[in-house]
C-alpha cells in the first residue's frame, strides 16, 4: 500500500492554498495516487455547516477535519487538506493526532491578499462589514517549523507545485 500522509497547507485567505492543493491533487492523481482533498470552503458547506469562526467553532472545524484526515491517511491517501487554521497549538494537535503530517506554510503579505481578494471577503471584512476575518482583525500564528514554506507572492503557481511535490518526495511520501 502506498504510503498515506496529511499535507496541511495553512496561510491567510487568499495566500493560494486551494489553487496550489488542487495542481498538486490533479499532478499525483494522473500518477496513479490516491489522493483527497480536503477544502475549509467545502467542508464548511457540509460537514461544519453549524460552525462559525469564533476561536472555539475555528477549533472544532479543524477537530473534525483531523479526523476524516487522520482515517484517509492511515489508509494510504494523499490528504491535501487548505485550511486557514490560524492557531500554533491547534496545528501541532492535527500532527500529533495524524502522524504522517507534512505542514506547508503558503507565506504571503496581507497586501497582497488583499489585492488578491477574490472572494471579496477582505473587502467586507477592512469595511467592518464581517468580524474577525483573519489578517485583519483576528490573528494568523505562522508555523515556527514547517516542512515546508511556498512564498506565493514572489513564486508562480508552477514554482510552489513543484516545491510541494519535491517535499513529499524528501520525506519519503512520493
Ligand atoms: N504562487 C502562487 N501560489 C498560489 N496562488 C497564487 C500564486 N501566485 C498567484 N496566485 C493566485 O492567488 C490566488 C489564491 O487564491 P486561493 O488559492 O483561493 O487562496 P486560498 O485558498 O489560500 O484562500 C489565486 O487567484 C491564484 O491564481
Ligand atoms: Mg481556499
Amino acid at each position: 500500500m502506498s504510503k498515506g500522509v496529511t499535507v496541511w497547507f495553512t496561510g491567510l485567505p487568499c495566500s493560494g492554498k486551494t489553487t496550489i492543493a488542487d495542481m498538486v491533487a490533479e499532478i499525483l492523481r494522473e500518477q496513479g495516487e490516491k489522493v483527497e482533498r480536503l477544502d475549509g470552503d467545502i467542508v464548511r458547506k457540509s460537514l461544519t455547516r453549524d460552525l462559525g469562526f469564533s476561536k472555539e467553532d475555528r477549533d472544532e472545524n479543524i477537530s473534525r477535519v483531523t479526523f476524516v484526515a487522520k482515517l484517509l491517511t492511515r489508509n494510504g491517501v494523499k490528504v491535501l487538506a487548505t485550511f486557514v487554521s490560524p492557531y500554533i497549538e491547534r496545528r501541532q494537535r492535527s500532527r500529533d493526532e495524524i502522524g504522517e503530517f507534512m505542514e506547508v506554510y503558503v507565506r504571503c503579505s496581507v497586501e497582497v491578499c488583499i489585492k488578491r481578494d477574490i472572494k471579496g471577503m477582505y473587502k467586507k471584512a477592512l469595511a467592518g462589514e464581517i468580524k474577525g476575518f483573519t489578517g485583519v482583525d483576528d490573528p494568523y500564528e505562522e508555523p515556527p517549523s514547517p516542512e515546508l514554506i511556498v512564498d506565493s507572492d514572489k513564486e508562480t503557481v508552477d514554482e510552489s507545485v513543484q516545491k510541494v511535490l519535491e517535499a513529499m518526495k524528501k520525506h519519503g511520501y512520493l
